[in-house]
């Protein structure tokens, strides 16, 4: 009996000391923790630390960037790795991430030699009269090497296209 009693008191005045030690840890380090990434609150987050927070931490969010469609692929991709939610739920998880992790990256560069003419017209703000131009400029005479180059293609408003030329590539 007394033997119990005597190994329960020198643990609990182990477990004491040992208390007594993360006090003063945490007294020293007021900041302990507060280190580890934290999701920003907002509608949505209880939801998405629950749904997506059973496979990994839920923070692994917090390095994307994504636009609406970009987390709508990124949650699809997890739906068929077993994420598990209603739809609803799994629609509040896409508004939370694409309000506190929006894509908001200048929209992208425009590959002259590789875009679609739609895509041209659309990336640029030229008319479609304009990038079938530049389409057809490019499939008779080859690829564009610069600026030059598609400048010379008939039809083109060339203070527009040179007003974009730093989204241009070649
Ligand atoms: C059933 C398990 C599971 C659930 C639930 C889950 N994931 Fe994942 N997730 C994975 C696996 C497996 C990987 C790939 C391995 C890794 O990176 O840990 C991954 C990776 C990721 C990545 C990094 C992948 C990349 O290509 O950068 C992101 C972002 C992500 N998950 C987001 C989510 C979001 C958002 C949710 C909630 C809708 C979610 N995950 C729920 C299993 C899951």
């Amino acid at each position: 009996m007394s033997m119990r009693f005597g190994h329960q008191r020198s643990c609990s005045s182990r477990n004491a000391a040992l208390l007594a030690g993360m006090m003063a840890f945490a007294m020293a380090h007021p900041a302990a923790g507060a280190d580890k990434p934290k999701l920003p609150e907002g509608p949505g987050k209880a939801t998405t630390v629950k749904v997506c927070g059973i496979c990994h931490a839920p923070e692994i969010v917090m390095s994307r960037r994504e636009s609406l469609d970009g987390w709508n692929a990124v949650v699809a991709d997890m739906i068929e790795r077993g994420a598990k939610a209603t739809d609803d739920e799994f629609g509040e998880v896409v508004d939370y991430l694409a309000a506190n992790f929006p894509n908001t990256a200048p929209a992208g560069k425009i590959n002259v030699n590789q875009a679609s003419a739609k895509e041209l017209a659309v990336g640029l703000g030229i008319s479609e009269k304009q990038s079938s131009a530049i389409v057809q400029y490019r499939e008779s005479k080859g690829k564009f090497k610069s600026i030059e180059d598609l400048l010379r293609v008939p039809e083109i408003d060339s203070a527009s296209i040179a007003a974009k030329k730093d989204r241009l590539e070649f």
